[in-house]
């Protein structure tokens, strides 16, 4: 071959993968915008369907990751017990919501939220309102929180508690603590909390199990006999205002007020 035919094949060559190369390079530009479109098409379908928190992410805020949300391994058989069909038949949740008297414009904390298993039933009855659960377990928070992406619920607001101080938002009109004292450590710390945390006027409704033998509940170890449970709460600067000792089979329903 001589050296002219060799330097023309080079030339060829040359020119022709740079210009393959410049078309692959075109090709991953156009993918990578289709891809940006169909992506910003999907959270824009996303939004429309209320899949998207209409909330600003508190676990984001945290420095958790949204989307890595693990389904819920411990804490699993919890939620699945306070969710269980039969609790209804005695706990009574319409019963409970109807005896709050709500009117619809109310801020609600939901003291140990639990699963939501009162904060999702608040939720429907406050449309004008809010309802804070709080809890001290983030994995019950972050099933709450998950809840309100899901089913695209836009007044309840999750509030990481801590052991000592459940940290009611101070605009509380009405705080709801079912089931939860008796797993407090320092409850008179813990009530004298919220007694500062709230404006006078705030109610506070509480659910304990009554004494007693009773197939619901609690061990009797654990229940606080409800002579304590009123020095308790006034000892914090409650003022016991009502009780319906009859709306439920199992739980007192006591009603302070902060004067
Ligand atoms: C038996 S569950 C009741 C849940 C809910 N109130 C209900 O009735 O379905 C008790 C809840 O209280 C929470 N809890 C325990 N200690 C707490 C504390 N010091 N402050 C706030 N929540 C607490 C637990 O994590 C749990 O979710």
């Amino acid at each position: 071959m001589s050296k002219q035919l060799l330097l023309a094949v080079s030339l060829v060559f040359a020119f022709s993968s740079a210009a393959w190369a410049h078309e692959v390079k075109y090709e991953t530009s156009t993918s990578q915008k289709s891809k940006k479109s169909k992506k910003s098409k999907k959270a824009k379908k996303a939004k429309k369907k209320g899949h998207v928190a209409p909330i600003d992410c508190p676990f984001a805020k945290k420095g958790l990751h949204k989307p890595g949300m693990k389904p819920f391994k411990d804490i699993q058989k919890y939620i699945q017990m306070l969710e269980r069909k039969d609790r209804s038949s005695w706990q009574k949740p319409d019963v409970v919501v109807k005896a709050l008297g709500l009117k619809g414009h109310e801020k609600i904390a939901d003291v140990g939220a639990g699963s939501g298993y009162f904060s999702f039933r608040f939720a429907k009855v406050l449309p004008k309102g809010k309802v804070y659960s709080i809890d001290v377990e983030p994995e019950m928070l972050r099933y709450i929180h998950h809840t309100t992406i899901v089913k695209g619920i836009n007044n309840v607001f999750i509030v990481f508690g801590e052991a000592g101080n459940p940290k009611v938002p101070k605009d509380s009109n009405v705080v709801f603590i079912c089931d939860v004292l008796h797993h407090v450590q320092k409850r008179a710390l813990w009530l004298k909390r919220i007694f500062d945390a709230v404006a006078s006027g705030t109610r506070i409704v509480v659910l304990e199990f009554k004494e007693g033998k009773l197939p619901k509940g609690p061990p009797a170890k654990m229940k606080i006999p409800k002579k304590s449970l009123i020095k308790m709460f006034t000892k914090a600067g409650f003022k016991m205002h009502s009780e319906k000792p009859k709306l439920l089979p199992y739980q007192e329903f006591i009603v302070f007020k902060k004067p």
